[in-house]
């Protein structure tokens, strides 16, 4: 007999060997990793691996899980994956002991949904490599576990490892999670590589192995906000965005956010996409208007909108290279210019080379790693050439967090700025969101209601506009654009179908918003208004979570961008201020070894508890931020955590005191 969702959960590793599945034809995979383990070392993965079952099971799968280190470069042990439907349902359906695991199961179901996943079977969410787990064994331990424990537990997770429940208290995180830490010297790339193939490490993006990952919706606000403020710096007064064209690629995990950013923007979005796949999931799934797969098509369609100052998204599948260059030679003026490959992970999949098929290059990425490392070189550096010919005429470009300007400087591209220390384009942060938005405490903010009914989404979202515009009457004059930006997002939140998953939502707000917000969210759910449990978190790709020097910290300017004390203090902070769950990654965006990112979960489940817990964490979870940005000088953090002074008592912040450069003028000369 069939088991149910509920003992399945329970069982753990099932009791019998299940049979073996056939491999999965109807889905995005990963693509076949690198051959990089010796054959001693292809043994230690193996042993590694079995050690998640029986003894009586080895012989079978000993060769079992050979053949798969082979066939892809990985053991994910496709046997065990669950027969059961694997999505965010209703909380109630989600066997517990407490609310608090009951949350996290739901979260963990829904990174690792199909219409939510980039490739489920793989256990991988976004971002190309981004990981839940790193085989289906990890998986069904860590729901037992959330299944069973108490309150009075914590569950740790080493890399998708459980590696168990321990005492602690109620007032603990009932889960605390790393990603990727590794020893300093051994966190290049091709460490990723070995230590995830021998099944020890694993790369959790940002909210991948976190669990806080709602679909490309949690992107769309950020870019849409980093898309509409880069056409108010280009455009002139008078002018709006309509007919103006936005070029750029990828539409997989986060970079499908984009034409619906640009929608929101009300520009004309061109955005070339490699896979069909990925192009006709966005496609259906309504995040980008028209599919378009031939190059002079795509010009005619996109002359076409400009002539009538159109609304529209447009997705071209090939190559972005050729659409950079044929856009030179068409004369085409591109007012924004971007790219949202994977080039955080630019050997495995996450770049796709001009003048090869999609096809072509997955094949030579596992069997001439080194070939294909000088095409991804070149295409880069033609990627370059063409969009310095469009910035000599106007173009506004920006690195879109993707590493792009990082690879394209390494391979060797005319990137760099005449002083031959910056890039000659500014990333987003430095430009667009660093000043605007994380300096003053705005920041990826989200829930997910647990009812995973839209009638409760509609009341959060409806409760949050009210917050946020009350808060605006009062707001100073510095964070009035960014008030007023939110709340018309969160206004057309609902008519713009963000909703892939759970019944989430984000919205940019500052500390301020955030505890307002959350704490109307626990009343309306201590009064029965809202019907279930509301789950808090955010974005690593914070003001406080993220130390990366080519992204989140890019407009750190001391010096410490490369440091990552920010991000591991505010893990330990928010982990004993309240959060339900934290974790922190190597990795991450820009990628392995370049990044330390964290974040946290935190259930709101409308008692005195939880309204205690979130004013403390969440105040700490931004103003942990704000203070050092603040002491790096930078100006809008500075006016941030003064005014937070100003009415916070108990906080006490160490300020900068600011020297004249012409007293620097002469020193060392
Ligand atoms: N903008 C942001 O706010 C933000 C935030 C976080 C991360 N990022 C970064 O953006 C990048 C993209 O993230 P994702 O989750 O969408 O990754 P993804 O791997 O899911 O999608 C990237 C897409 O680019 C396509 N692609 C690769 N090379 C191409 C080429 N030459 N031409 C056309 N298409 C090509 C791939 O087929 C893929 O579908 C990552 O590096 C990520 O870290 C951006």
């Amino acid at each position: 007999m069939k088991m149910d969702f509920k003992s399945q959960l329970l069982q753990g590793i099932p009791k019998e060997m299940p049979p073996k599945r056939l491999y999965a034809t109807n889905v995005s995979h990963a693509p076949k990793r690198k051959d990089i383990l010796s054959p001693t070392e292809k043994k230690l993965a193996v042993r590694n691996a079995l050690r998640y079952f029986p003894k009586k099971w080895h012989p079978e799968l000993a060769q079992e899980f050979a053949n798969e280190l082979v066939d892809y470069g990985r053991i994910y042990m496709y046997r065990f994956k669950p027969e059961y439907e694997i999505y965010a349902r209703p909380i109630n359906d989600y066997p517990a002991k407490t609310k608090q695991a009951a949350c996290i199961m739901l979260m963990i179901q829904n990174n690792l949904d199909p219409a939510v996943a980039q490739h489920p079977e793989e256990l991988i969410t976004y971002g190309g490599n981004g990981a839940v787990f790193q085989n289906w064994a990890q998986y069904l331990l860590t729901m037992k576990y959330l299944a069973t424990m108490t309150e009075e537990q914590t569950l740790h997770i080493y890399s998708g490892h459980p590696m168990g429940l321990f005492p602690s208290s109620k007032d603990a995180p009932r889960v605390v999670v790393t990603n990727g830490m590794m020893i300093p010297n051994y966190s290049k790339p091709n460490d990723w590589e070995k230590y995830n193939a021998l099944g020890v490490t694993q790369y959790g993006q940002m909210t991948a192995g976190s669990y806080m990952y709602i679909g490309p919706q949690g992107i769309v606000h950020g870019t849409a906000i980093t898309v509409m403020n880069a056409f108010r710096k280009v455009l002139k007064k008078d002018e709006n965005p309509s007919g103006k064209i936005f070029l750029t690629s990828g539409l997989g995990g986060m970079s499908g956010a984009q034409p619906k950013a640009g929608n929101i923007a009300g520009c004309i979005t061109v955005c070339a996409e490699v896979n069909v796949a990925a192009a006709k999931k966005r496609h259906e799934q309504g995040w980008v208007d028209e599919l378009i797969d031939d190059l002079n098509e795509l010009v005619i369609r996109t002359k076409k909108a400009t002539a009538s100052n159109e609304v529209v998204s447009l997705a071209f599948i090939g190559n972005i290279v050729d659409v950079w260059e044929k856009f030179d030679e068409e004369r085409v003026y591109i007012s924004l210019g971007s790219d949202q490959t994977s080039l955080h992970n630019p050997w495995a999949g996450g770049y796709y080379p001009v003048g090869l098929s999609f096809e072509e290059a997955n094949k030579m990425m596992s069997s001439d790693p080194n070939s294909f490392k000088k095409k991804v070189q070149q295409s880069l550096r033609r990627q370059v050439a063409a969009i310095n010919k469009h910035t000599s005429k106007g173009t506004y470009f920006f690195d879109y967090g993707n590493a792009f300007l990082l690879e394209a400087s390494r391979a060797g591209a005319d990137i760099m700025a005449k002083n031959n220390l910056d890039f000659k384009y500014p990333s987003y942060v430095q430009d667009i969101l660093g000043p605007l938005c994380f300096d003053y405490g705005f920041g990826p903010f989200r829930w997910v209601c647990t009812s995973g009914n839209p009638i409760d989404l509609h009341k959060t979202d409806t409760i949050a506009l009210k917050v946020m515009e009350r808060i605006k009457t009062i707001a100073p004059l510095e964070i009035k654009q960014q008030m007023q930006d939110n709340i018309t997002w969160i206004r057309e939140a609902e008519q713009n179908k963000l909703v892939v998953g759970s019944q989430a939502r984000i919205l940019y707000a500052d500390a301020e918003g955030r505890s307002k917000i959350a704490e109307a969210f626990n009343q309306a759910i201590k009064t029965g208004e809202i019907t279930a449990p509301v789950v808090l978190g955010r974005d690593h790709h914070d003001v406080s979570g993220t130390d990366s020097p080519f992204r989140e910290t890019s407009n750190i300017y001391d010096g410490s961008q490369f440091t990552a004390d920010m991000a591991i203090h505010n893990v330990i902070g928010d982990s004993f201020r309240g959060a339900t769950w934290v974790s922190i990654h190597n990795g991450g965006g820009v990628g392995w070894g370049e990044v330390i990112n964290g974040g946290f979960g935190m259930v709101l489940d409308g008692s005195e508890d939880a309204s205690r817990r979130l004013q403390n964490m969440l105040f700490y979870d931004v103003n942990n931020g704000i203070s050092r940005r603040s002491w790096a000088r930078n100006k809008e953090a500075l006016f941030a955590i003064k005014r937070e002074m100003a009415r916070t008592p108990e906080l006490k912040v160490t300020l900068p005191n600011l020297v004249e450069d012409e007293l620097l003028n002469n020193l060392f000369e």
